[in-house]
This record gives structure tokens, C-alpha cells and sequence, in this order.
């Protein structure tokens, strides 16, 4: 045998019991496909605010999709491959200490089954097997008012557990923070909106009245639901009678050393996650995603005991290459040592005094997103500042800082540094280019326009009137948070795009011009540059070079930023 296949047959063997991902993606599209019947079905709830008929008639609508073959198809597919993945996701832990949303995730989805068994009873099983009147006035008829805490209890649990799913799911989609408000909202009016259409609906329902069900009909689902309902008990007997077994199985099984740099050895059952380990002793490690693989805010640098883990794959081996992780370095909540190693946490959990939203801040320890970088700094500090009381000087600077705020703020930008002769700032705040770059370049404009009135008011004042240089450049930058944990922490732009911006800045004293403006960051703002001139601006102390247009003063940049950005630059950030 070779020794890559006794490789590939040890990390095979290694990779028993892991989490894979393409069980994660079919958990993920079941959720999905299960929230979507949940969220029609409250929103044809909301409805009975309207009165029974409305709702009927929404009902007719959302039966075309859930209630035709493909429709059904899909529905108790993805209840199958949720129940049974999310089962056996739960069967996997090692540990049960957790964020209480996890928790109330696993709570709930147990429970979902339970309170959902009558109603399915009463509307889909009476409906398709006994030909029953199922419509929502018939239904409500028979069941109200004796469902109301039953129902009201379903719709909580069940939008929870997928308004949390859901949350989980998208948080890292760049659109995910503009929508963030407006989905805290829905997440609460839908449900809100559902019990005052069901609770009305249902007191209406209850002074009319409809045909009631046979006898047969009323035999049947009640035989057909001890058969449903034994077979849930037994389901759930299953469940524990499987989680007691494994849990047997690892206290009596083979147990592993993982140490930890700064938090020594502890041991845990073989086949625990790193992170899971962390959860049981109590070792601080951060888990944006709850475990999930999405974020990398778990990941260790493995010190020693390499080989006793397996090869990164899938999932986890896409996250590591998209941040450039050297080979030590793995997501702990996807490895399972099968023997001892030595680790180091890489990302410290936030101090709680830093913010009450941990989980949200933790994400942007480290998060890469396209920006337009402005980098600005006041020339000829020392002669503007010589002989001057301090008094003076402080005087100057706020003024400056603060009209140059202004200026950067009223065109959604951010201040990254400020100093007192200049700034950095970042334009981040659009998931579209050509919107960040437009937003600089206006910026930038103002800050022009701000100088010339400052000059103007400080005439005679000033031994020399105030300019600066402006070096303006459109790439990815990390936004990291940098502090020690015990002082004020800050959310900062680091990467190349901030060093391409400052060298423009530093060049265009070469060029004789008040602001450089990268091709990239004038192609994507779709301006017409074509009246200026493009130079050549070395970098790296010349070992490469970019292009940039010499914009020689305000005037000019206001030429600019008022011609028609050309249509179809609106490109995605990062596209
Ligand atoms: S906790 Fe998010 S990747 Fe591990």
C-alpha cells in the first residue's frame, strides 16, 4: 500500500463523524424551504384580521404551491432531511454548554413535532385521507377555542426556531447588515400580525357555522393519529435512548489531551470538536457562527499533534483558503482530534464592556470588504503652525478636523484615523463600487470647497493659506478591531488599498495636484475623467506602479464629480 492512500485511509477514518458539509447545506435548504411553509402559512394567519373569507381565498393560493404533488414533495422531504440531519447534528455534541439561542434552537425544534401533531392531524391527514373540509373556517369551527394556547404556542416556537435559523444562516451575506432593522421588524410584526388574524378569524368561525365531520371521518383521523402520535413518542424514545448510548459510549471510550497555550491540558472524549472542548472547561473561544463553519472566529493554531487531525475539507477548507490560513491554522468547531494536540485560541472573546452585542462585534474582528479609501493631509504643517500660541494651533485643528468630518460623513464615509494634519477615511457603507468611489470623490470635493472657506476666513491670519493633498484608491480592505481587550477598541481599515491611497496622497505633491485619483476608483464611479491626465505613480519604492488621474484642484474635481456617472458601473463590491 501506498503511503498516500494509508494517508487518505487514516483521514478518512478520521473524518468519522464530522459534520459534512453537504449535510449542512441540505439542512440549511430544508430550513429554508420550511420557513417559507411557515411564513405563508402566518401570513395567510394575518389575513383573518380581514374577516374568514379573505383568508379562504389566500388559502385557494398558498394550496397551489403546498398542496400540489411537487409542493408536498419538497414539504415532507425537507421535514425528513431537517428532522434527521438537525438529530443527528444534535447526537454529534459533546457538550451541552451553549449560547442560549443555540439552545433555544434545539429546544424548540424537539418541540415544533409535538404541538404541530393535531393540527397536521386535523388539516392535512383528515384533508388528503378522509376528504374532510379543511378550510380555515371549518377548521377553526371544530377546533376553536381549545387550540388557541396550542396554536399560539406553535407559531412562537416555530417562527422562533426559524427566525434564529434564518439569522444564522445569512449574517454573513454582505447585504445581510441594510436588512438587518427592517428583518428585526418583520420578525416581530409577522407573528404579532398572525395571532390578531387567527384569534379574530377563530371568534368569528365560532358564530357561524359549518358542516361537522362524520363519524368516519372523525374515527379515522383518530386512529390514524394514535398511529402518529406513537410513532412521534416513539421517535423521541429513540432519540434518548440513542443520545443516553453515545453518551455511555464516550464515557467509557478512549479520551484525548488537547492543551491549550495559556489554559493547560484538559481531556475530553475522542472525536470532541476543539471548540467543544473549549465549551466544557470553560476556555474563552470565540464562535460567531455558533459552529456552524461560516465565520473563522474559532479558529487555532494547531501546536503540535498535527497529524492527529484530519485534512481540512469542504466547507472548512473553503473558509481557511478564503483568509489565506497558513496550514496550522483550523476552524475549532470542525476539528475532532483523534489524539492528542496542542493548541492556541487565535481571536480573543471581546470584553464585555466593549459592546452588548458580542456575537455581532466578534464578526468584525476580522471582516474583508470592498471600500474607497481616501487618505488626506494638510501640507506645510510647520510653517502654518510656526510661531503660533498652542492655543492657536488646537484652534486650527478642530476647525479642520472638524469641517473635514463633515465632509466625509455627509457622504456616508467613515473616519478610519485622524491625526492633526490629515486623515484616512473609508467608504464602505454601499455593497456596490461604483457607489463607495462616488462617495469619496464627492468627499473629496467638499473638502476642497471647505479649504477655500476656511482660507477665506482665516485670511490674514494664517502666515500661508491651508492646502492639502488627497490620494484616493477603491480595493478590499480588512476591517479589523484592534485593542487589547481592557482599553478602548476600534474598528480600523488595514490592508493595501489604505497604502495605495497614502502614496497617492504623498505623489501628488509630485504632480503639482490637489487630489490623485486611482483608475480603478474612477473607472468604478463611472465619472468622466477623460479631461485629465493619467500619470504613472510608482509604489513599493518602485518595484511596481499604478495608474492614477492628476486632479490639480477643486474646480476640476467638481467638473468631474457633476458629469453622469455612465450607466452600468452599479458593480457588486468585491465583483
Ligand atoms: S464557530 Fe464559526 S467557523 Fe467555527
Amino acid at each position: 500500500m501506498t503511503s498516500t492512500t494509508q494517508d487518505d485511509q487514516k483521514h478518512a477514518s478520521l473524518r468519522t463523524g464530522r459534520d459534512y458539509p453537504w449535510g449542512c447545506l441540505a439542512r440549511q435548504w430544508s430550513g429554508f424551504l420550511l420557513f417559507a411553509f411557515v411564513l405563508t402559512h402566518l401570513l395567510n394567519h394575518a389575513v383573518g384580521i380581514f374577516g374568514i373569507e379573505a383568508m379562504q381565498y389566500v388559502q385557494q393560493w398558498r394550496w397551489l404551491i403546498w398542496q400540489s404533488w411537487p409542493g408536498s414533495v419538497l414539504f415532507y422531504a425537507a421535514v425528513v432531511v431537517h428532522m434527521f440531519l438537525s438529530g443527528y447534528r444534535i447526537a454529534l455534541r459533546r457538550t451541552w454548554r451553549m449560547p442560549p439561542d443555540e439552545m433555544w434552537q434545539i429546544v424548540s425544534g424537539l418541540t415544533i413535532p409535538l404541538l404541530a401533531v393535531g393540527h397536521v392531524l386535523q388539516t392535512r391527514v383528515a384533508g388528503s385521507m378522509f376528504g374532510a373540509d379543511i378550510s380555515y373556517g371549518s377548521v377553526l369551527f371544530l377546533m376553536w377555542p381549545a387550540v388557541v394556547f396550542s396554536q399560539t404556542m406553535l407559531i412562537v416556537v416555530a417562527w422562533s426556531h426559524g427566525v434564529i435559523g434564518l439569522h444564522h444562516a445569512l449574517r454573513y451575506q454582505p447585504w445581510y447588515r441594510h436588512w438587518r432593522i427592517p428583518g428585526y421588524i418583520l420578525a416581530v410584526l409577522i407573528p404579532c400580525l398572525a395571532f390578531a388574524g387567527f384569534v379574530s378569524a377563530g371568534r368569528e368561525a365560532s358564530k357561524l357555522t359549518f358542516e361537522p365531520r362524520t363519524q368516519e371521518q372523525a374515527a379515522g383521523v383518530e386512529e390514524v393519529g394514535m398511529v402518529v402520535r406513537s410513532g412521534v413518542a416513539g421517535f423521541a424514545v429513540a432519540f434518548v435512548g440513542l443520545m443516553g448510548l453515545l453518551y455511555l459510549r464516550r464515557r467509557v471510550g478512549s479520551t484525548i489531551t488537547i492543551t491549550y497555550r495559556g489554559y493547560g491540558p484538559v481531556e475530553v472524549p475522542a472525536g470532541t470538536s476543539v471548540l467543544e472542548a473549549s465549551r466544557t472547561h470553560h476556555i474563552p473561544h470565540p464562535s460567531s457562527c455558533r459552529g456552524r463553519g461560516r465565520c473563522a472566529t474559532c479558529r487555532v493554531q494547531i501546536l503540535a499533534g498535527e497529524g492527529n487531525v484530519a485534512e481540512p475539507f469542504g466547507a472548512e477548507s473553503a473558509i481557511l483558503n478564503s483568509i489565506a490560513a497558513p496550514p496550522s491554522v483550523r476552524l475549532a468547531c470542525q476539528v475532532r482530534p483523534s489524539s492528542d494536540i496542542s493548541v492556541r485560541v487565535l481571536m480573543p472573546v471581546l470584553g464585555r464592556h466593549v459592546t452588548s452585542d458580542q456575537d455581532a462585534e466578534a464578526l468584525e474582528w476580522a471582516m474583508e470588504r470592498d471600500a474607497a479609501v481616501l487618505v488626506l493631509d494638510l501640507r506645510a504643517f510647520a510653517t502654518l503652525t510656526q510661531n503660533r500660541l498652542p492655543y492657536e494651533i488646537a484652534v486650527l485643528v478642530n476647525r479642520f478636523s472638524n469641517e473635514m468630518c463633515q465632509a466625509v460623513e455627509s457622504h456616508d464615509g467613515r473616519i478610519d484615523v485622524m491625526y492633526g494634519d490629515g486623515l484616512t477615511a473609508v467608504f464602505d457603507q454601499s455593497e456596490h463600487r461604483a457607489v463607495n468611489a462616488r462617495s469619496a470623490l464627492r468627499a473629496a470635493q467638499d473638502m476642497g470647497r471647505v479649504l477655500e472657506m476656511l482660507n477665506a476666513e482665516m485670511r490674514g491670519v494664517l502666515p500661508i493659506p491651508i492646502r492639502a493633498g488627497i490620494g484616493i484608491h477603491t480595493g478590499r480592505v480588512v476591517l479589523a478591531r484592534i485593542g487589547d481587550g481592557i482599553h478602548q477598541q476600534e474598528i480600523r481599515a488595514i490592508g493595501d488599498t489604505l497604502s495605495v491611497a497614502a502614496a497617492l496622497e504623498s505623489a501628488s505633491k509630485d504632480f503639482i495636484a490637489d487630489c490623485m485619483v486611482s483608475k480603478e476608483t474612477a473607472d468604478a464611479s463611472g465619472f468622466n475623467f477623460s479631461g485629465m491626465v493619467l500619470r504613472e505613480v510608482m509604489l513599493d519604492g518602485g518595484h511596481t506602479s499604478i495608474q492614477a488621474y492628476a486632479i490639480p484642484d477643486a474646480g476640476r474635481l467638481e467638473q468631474v464629480t457633476s458629469s453622469s456617472p455612465v450607466l452600468g458601473t452599479l458593480k457588486l463590491a468585491g465583483a
